[in-house]
């Protein structure tokens, strides 16, 4: 093997990742072709545009990230790509082109699942932290972590609970805990959009919830209970279809489908629709998050930031709750907590906070690692490149694709 450089592809929802990065170690490049402009206008990600833009950006997006890695393609020791779970057009288009690009060079090809990229978003970053501490600045080289951690990936297609466990050299994961209904960010982006906030949702929802005051709508989470959702019902939403729910402890269950009810409720009851239709026109032509108060105050009056604040007061609050109560049965020291959402500054706070209180440590990505990337699936891919876990030839696009075993 060369200088253990490994391409990576990721093309699940609507971003088009490609990255380099030496030995999961050390990022020499990730470059991310968002499609929000595109989807923004509809409120949320329609697949066939997906698809479309994949393979209108995927080539470009390569090339931009092998130049800025200063490398060539033939230094490339293998391609790394995300298999699933995510769109199935979406998913297709990265798989082909790595697939071709593996067999033209004649390099390993890497499958790798969406979930433990964002996993090991957070251990990419802090091997480059270690490696810029370290004085001879030699990389950090991954596989040398021997803790087990809990890790909450929390995005717009997922809400689910891990114990990651490094064994030698690779890594192994059980489910603790996910969301029966919907992923945590899609009820951010179902709220933004039903208030008539711009797509998507979470940073509209972040920034404006400074704004209001987080204990003026006292939204509750009951308690799941998980017979109603045992084998043999057909799962209503995206991020259902990605784990079994059966036989998980229904303390660690999430539902997010409610709250949004709630809010819609409240919306109703208080006669804010008309008001929330005339906020989406203008956001339109605005689509950025007010940065002060005035100007939060003039796209909403206080009692739409006080529902704003309180939403996402509720939200952080159910995830930090049960995250922490699974820290606590799995004797876990460390937590991760990685995706979209865990970009969210209240969530960091109070994640922090309470790790603080109960002597854990807990880690999140920088923003940009947080949000889908491909460095990510370059960094998953490290341990399997050494140990000769390779994709098969009949690689395909697995929408549903569960990671590890069941706890
Ligand atoms: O990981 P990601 O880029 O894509 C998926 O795999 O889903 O996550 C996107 C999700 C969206 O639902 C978005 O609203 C949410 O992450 N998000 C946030 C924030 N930034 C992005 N949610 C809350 N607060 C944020 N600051
Ligand atoms: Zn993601």
């Amino acid at each position: 093997m060369g200088a253990g450089l490994i391409l990576g592809i990721e093309t699940s929802c609507d971003e088009t990742a490609a990255a380099v990065v030496e030995r999961g170690a050390r990022t020499l490049s990730s470059v991310v072709a968002s499609q929000i402009p595109t989807h923004a206008r509809y409120g949320g990600v329609v697949p066939e545009l997906a698809s479309r833009e994949h393979l209108r950006a995927i080539v470009p997006v390569m090339r931009e990230a092998l130049a800025v890695a200063g490398v060539a393609l033939d230094d490339v020791d293998a391609v790394a790509v995300t298999a699933g779970p995510g769109l199935a057009g979406a998913l297709l288009v990265g798989i082909s082109y790595a697939k071709a690009l593996a067999f033209a060079q004649g390099i390993p090809l890497i499958a790798v699942n969406h979930l433990e990229g964002h996993i090991h978003a957070v251990l990419l970053q802090e091997r480059e932290e270690q490696r810029a501490a370290a004085r001879d600045g030699e990389p950090a080289e991954a596989g040398a972590e021997a803790e087990e951690v809990l890790a909450l990936v929390v995005s717009g297609g997922h809400t689910h609970l891990y114990v990651a466990r490094p064994a030698a050299g690779t890594w192994s994961y059980s489910l603790v805990g996910r969301t029966v209904d919907d992923a945590a960010g899609e009820a951010y982006d179902k709220v933004a959009k039903l208030l008539g906030l711009g797509y998507p949702g979470g940073p509209w929802i972040d920034t404006l919830a400074r704004y209001g005051n987080p204990r003026a709508v006292p939204f509750s989470f009951a308690q799941i209970k998980p017979k109603a959702h045992l084998a043999g019902k057909t799962p209503r939403t995206k991020a259902a279809t990605t784990a079994p729910i059966a036989e998980l402890d229904p303390r660690f269950l999430f539902s997010f489908s409610g709250i949004k009810t709630a809010v819609l409720r409240h919306v109703e009851v208080f006669g804010l629709r008309a008001e929330a239709q005339e906020r989406a026109r203008r956001v339109l032509a605005h689509p950025r998050p007010p940065q002060t108060r005035e100007e939060a105050l003039a796209l909403c009056p206080q009692a739409t930031l006080d529902l704003v604040a309180s939403f996402q007061h509720a939200v952080v609050g159910d995830l930090l709750k049960k995250t922490f109560a699974a820290q606590r049965a799995v004797g876990a020291r460390r937590i991760l907590v990685t995706g979209g959402v865990a970009a969210n500054r209240e969530l960091r706070a109070r994640f922090a906070a309470e790790a603080g209180r109960r002597g854990v440590r807990v880690s999140f990505p920088t923003p940009a690692l947080s949000t889908d990337n491909a460095a990510m699936i370059a960094a998953a891919a490290w341990p399997r490149l050494s140990a000769g876990e390779f994709a098969p030839p009949g690689l395909t696009a697995e929408p549903s694709l569960a990671l590890g075993s069941r706890m």
